[in-house]
């Protein structure tokens, strides 16, 4: 849609949130609330938005990072006095869309219907409204008929009209002139001393401009997140949204109620999500893989028919056909090839496993590379840490690792080298050797009666 600007409103504090934090940077599905409003509008075909910044402006701005034209309100005095920031940046003959930034639910469907209705009836205004069995604390749509006659703030609607249900999502499309023009005529006559952008609705129409509204059937796209109730509301209907886009995709997720999943995750078909699991960031999953139980992946990379169970992995590449858990935790910087086995109790970080490697049970492994088809003792950890700087290990193809062994670090293990159980291992062992370094085991015979005499 050429032609079309966003201005999206986010330089309110949020009080109500009761946050350190700006609003808009609250986070929603691993998204925060300014992402996915700008995703929404990027989707609709909207090539240029402008956001209106000031509380937490600095941390706003580092992160929007150039997807959208910053505009500063410095006092923030009201909606109205935010869009009038924007002015100098905007054209008469511009269509306007004017979104909130704590909007996250709207739907790009939505914004387009509102465009479309706004052009077909050749509206100055359009305001995207929608029925709320709870319309507390929303502007409600006084109508006079089928007519739109103004927006009333909660705080300035007499009792009845605070019975009305259709509310304002905050959402409105213009004409910029009209705008420009309506803009300049708001006041701060209300309960708040604001200038409330919904006061343009009265002066267009008194000016005889036609204004309409356009109304949503899925009340849920209006949700205006200013409390952490709010968000939490939020979270739940995105959360929803999300599991049923990968069902309908081909996903099993067997308990919806147990499962997070994050907006940015791509699951492949015949994936199978157990219970009580949360994948976020960038994670991805491939096909016929099993995730869970109680299973949280960050930003991971999980490869065809692979099952992780009971696991906590963090920026870890997982191959096909891998077996990981129960209680394993990968950290970031691993990197593991087909059919690794990694068991219980098993720490690994920036290391590399080759094909066919198995670390199974009460592992440390660090700053690693594993060759092929390595078998990793249990017990073994690999000391990278010398109290100073981290080394690293190479352990050969095949190697056979005893239980309970301490690789000290720098160090090399060849190809089908074996260790001792028990060994604390210094220096590097060439391939095909056995390496055993302990103390010789003496027996001392009838010891306890002796010493009992
Ligand atoms: C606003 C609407 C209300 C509507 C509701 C929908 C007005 C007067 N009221 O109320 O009719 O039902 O949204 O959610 O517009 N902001 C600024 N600068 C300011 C003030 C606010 O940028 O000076 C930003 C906020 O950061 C926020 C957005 O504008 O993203 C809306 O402000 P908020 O205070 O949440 O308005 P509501 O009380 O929700
Ligand atoms: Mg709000």
């Amino acid at each position: 849609m050429s032609n079309l600007v966003a201005v999206i409103m986010a330089a309110g504090k949020g009080t109500r949130m009761k946050s350190k934090l700006p609003k808009v940077m609250h986070s929603l599905a691993g998204k925060t609330l300014i992402e996915h409003v700008l995703d929404m509008v990027g989707q609709a075909g909207v090539k240029r938005s402008l956001v209106i910044v000031g509380h937490g402006r600095e941390v706003i701005e580092a992160h929007i990072n150039k997807r959208a034209e910053i505009v500063v309100q410095t006092e923030q005095l009201g909606t109205g006095h935010a869009v009038m920031q924007a002015l100098p940046y905007l054209e008469g003959e511009q269509t306007i869309l004017v979104l909130s930034g704590d909007q996250p639910l709207l739907k790009s469907e939505t914004l387009n219907a509102l465009v479309e209705s706004h052009q077909i009836q050749g509206a100055s205004a359009t305001v995207l409204t929608a029925y709320m069995d709870q319309p507390f604390g929303y502007g409600r749509i006084v109508k006079e008929g089928e007519n739109l006659s103004k927006i009333v703030e909660e705080k300035d609607a007499t009792p009845e009209q605070r019975n009305i249900i259709e509310i304002n999502t905050g959402t409105y499309c213009f004409k910029g002139s009209a705008l420009k023009e309506a803009l300049r005529k708001i006041t701060t006559e209300n309960a708040q001393g604001e200038y409330y952008l919904t006061e343009v609705f009265d002066i267009l129409l008194k000016h005889g401009e036609k204004v309409v509204t356009y109304c949503t059937a899925n009340s849920h796209e209006a949700l205006g997140i200013n409390s952490r109730g709010q968000l939490a509301e939020a979270e739940g209907i995105v959360r929803k949204r999300i599991l049923e886009h990968w069902m309908a995709e081909g996903v099993t997720i067997v308990d919806p109620a147990s499962t997070f999943i994050d907006t940015e995750v791509v699951l492949a078909q015949d994936v199978t999500i157990l219970p009580f699991t949360r994948l976020s960031g960038k994670t991805r999953i491939e096909e016929d893989a099993v995730i869970g139980p109680q299973t949280s992946m960050d930003n991971c990379i999980v490869g065809c028919g692979s099952e992780v169970t009971y696991t906590v992995a963090k920026e870890a590449l997982i191959g096909e056909r891998c077996h990981i858990g129960p209680f394993s935790y990968l950290r970031p910087g691993t990197k593991l090839e087909a059919e690794v086995k990694v068991g219980d109790f098993v720490e690994i970080k920036n290391s590399w496993i080759e094909t066919g490697a198995k670390v199974p049970h009460l592992s440390y492994i660090g700053d690693t590379h594993i060759g092929k088809s390595a078998n990793i003792g249990a017990g073994t950890i690999t000391c990278n840490y010398d109290g100073v700087k981290k080394h690293p290990t190479k352990i050969g193809a095949h190697a056979f690792i005893g239980s309970n062994t301490n690789l000290v670090a720098p160090l090399e293990i060849g190809d089908y080298a074996v260790t001792g159980a028990g060994s604390t291992i210094t220096k590097n062992v060439p391939e095909k050797a056995l390496v055993v370094e302990r103390g010789q085991q003496m027996v001392k015979e009838h010891w306890h009666r002796e010493k009992m005499k």
